[in-house]
């Protein structure tokens, strides 16, 4: 499977910051790459990030939206706004909306078919706290998140699902090989007993990616990319990332 390299660049950048980060991939992805790219800029950023990525090997995509069309939702934006600005995917459900935003798997759901109804690719976040692991929950929670938040309907080709174990999250830590194998293993499972085509459906890794651990996380079977936020930020490292799928 070609596997998915996606930067999610959270509350960072201005204006002449994403132009310059987006101008350097663009630049570096002008040949053919062995992966697929997408950034996820800032809502304020992603009109202009459109303008410079438009024909180029580097897809859009949200880092949120609202389960609603349009309407008095003060603040948030919708899958049909981000689809209108050029955007092919929007992450949903990502531990900071979860934990910052009391965002239920209910609420991930409705996004994610938010997303769906707008054919956007809802990358779907799922993972475990520090002390859900140590109690020994990693897989049940993930298996809980993945029944709660994903939506009937969604396949291969117009869904990817994210594991970012919390506990990995801009911490420099990520799990072991073996670790990371068990949960994308119990996620394919979960995703092949659900859908016909479970088995090409994209599982990225997410949590702590970088140019150094990169090529060791990508090797590891069900790994199919890495969703990737601090090393996103600057070009020559998420360009490393992408070098090693
Ligand atoms: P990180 O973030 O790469 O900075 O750990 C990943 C994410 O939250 O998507």
């Amino acid at each position: 499977m070609r596997k998915l390299v996606a930067g999610n660049w959270k509350m960072n950048g201005l204006r002449a910051d994403g132009a310059a980060l987006a101008e350097a991939l663009v630049a570096k992805a002008m040949a053919p790459t062995a992966c697929d790219l997408l950034v996820c800029p800032p809502a304020t950023l992603i009109a202009d990030i459109a303008a410079i990525v438009k024909g180029s090997r580097v897809a859009l995509g949200g880092q949120d939206c609202h389960a609603e069309t349009k309407g008095a939702h003060t603040g948030d934006i919708s899958a049909a706004m981000l689809k209108d600005l050029g955007c092919a995917y929007v992450i949903v459900g990502h531990s900071e909306r979860r934990t910052n935003h009391g965002e239920t798997d209910a609420i991930v759901l409705a996004k994610a078919k938010a997303a769906l109804v707008q054919n956007l690719v809802p990358i779907v976040c799922v993972g475990e706290t520090a002390a859900q692991r140590d109690a020994g929950q990693t897989l049940a929670i993930v298996e809980g998140q993945l029944a709660g938040s994903v939506p009937d309907g969604a396949a291969a080709g117009t869904l990817v699902i994210a594991y970012e174990p919390v506990w990995a999250i801009g911490t420099g830590r990520t799990p072991k090989p073996d670790e990371v194998a068990e949960v994308h293993a119990a996620i394919r499972a979960a995703l092949s007993a659900r859908f016909a085509n479970g088995a090409a459906v994209r599982i990225l890794y997410g949590g702590s990616v970088n140019a150094k651990n990169a090529a060791e996380l990508m090797h590891v079977a069900n790994i199919d990319g890495a969703l990737v936020g601090g090393a996103s930020l600057d070009a020559a490292s998420f360009w490393a990332i992408a070098e090693a799928c």
